[in-house]
């Protein structure tokens, strides 16, 4: 499968009637587009900067992992964005961006797609996304959130040694995907739903993000304290974390890996 290189003025012709003005900051190869999207923020650089990169030496993934993505076939990008909401609520962020995923991988495959807490998105029960969110904080107040997409498209193999079963739309679909319609669909529903998560629709978020994923009621192993304990997935919150119930207590989870049992990453929400 030949590399195609995404095209920067039909991406920009296709987000034109979004609200927020992405402006795109191409660049061949970066060390991460988190990492440059942090400095940007931190150098004042407005919302709406999107930090796209062919490859990456050093992709960086949550709870300090590596991100492998082969260049010039996937995604890696990175939008900045400045949200003045309650900071409460900041942690639905990754949550809000999982689902624009999953809208935007759902429509161009007609898969089976699902969000997994807090910010997977699976297509066909394989990880074919994951997100990074971090912020920069100036006098205790979050003054951005860059949010890092690693989008797998047309990568057909990966590394045998990551645990999270790896898949692309291609190795998924048994064909090749046009990189910059997949870019635009992705930016175009982030841009959606974050009007709303802005003009304070929370539950709407929330509802959206609980529609797209079946592992509410279901059974998962969480990690408390470095133990796996095993519970029921009851919701998510507004703050955007998981609450669980784990032997006749309800707690809720902010950061750390799930783990689904039987039919979760097989179950099927278009
Ligand atoms: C995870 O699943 O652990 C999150 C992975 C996030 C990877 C993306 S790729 C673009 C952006 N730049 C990075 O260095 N990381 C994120």
């Amino acid at each position: 499968m030949r590399p195609e290189s995404i095209n920067l003025n039909d991406l920009s012709a296709d987000i034109s009637s979004c609200g927020i003005k992405w402006n795109i900051l191409y660049f061949e190869e970066l060390e991460s587009t988190n990492s440059t999207a942090l400095e940007l923020a931190r150098s004042g650089a407005p919302q709406g900067t999107v930090v796209l990169a062919n490859g990456q030496r050093m992709g960086r993934g949550r709870l300090g992992r590596t991100w492998s993505s082969e260049p010039g076939k996937n995604l890696t990008f990175t939008a900045l964005l400045r949200p003045e909401v309650a900071i409460q609520n900041i942690g639905l962020l990754p949550l809000l961006a999982g689902v624009a995923v999953q809208e935007t991988v759902a429509a161009i495959t007609g898969q089976s797609t699902v969000c997994k807490w807090p910010n997977d998105v699976l297509l066909e029960g394989g990880k074919v996304c994951g997100i990074l969110c971090e912020s920069t904080i100036v006098d205790g107040a979050i003054t951005a959130v860059v949010v890092g997409i690693g989008l797998n498209v047309n990568q057909l193999e990966f590394p045998k040694d990551i645990p999270t079963s790896p898949v692309s739309l291609a190795s998924t679909m048994k064909r090749a995907f046009n990189r910059t319609v997949v870019l635009a669909g992705v930016l175009t529903r982030l841009d959606r739903w974050y009007a709303r998560f802005v003009g304070g629709e929370i539950e709407s978020v929330l509802n959206a993000w609980r529609a797209s994923s079946p592992m509410i009621g279901s059974t998962i192993t969480v990690e408390r304290d470095g133990i796996p304990v095993r519970g029921t997935a009851l919701d998510v919150a507004a703050d955007g974390s998981l609450i669980v119930a784990v032997g006749g207590q309800t707690v809720h989870i902010h950061a750390g890996d799930v783990s689904l049992h039987t039919d979760y990453a097989h179950a099927s929400r278009h």
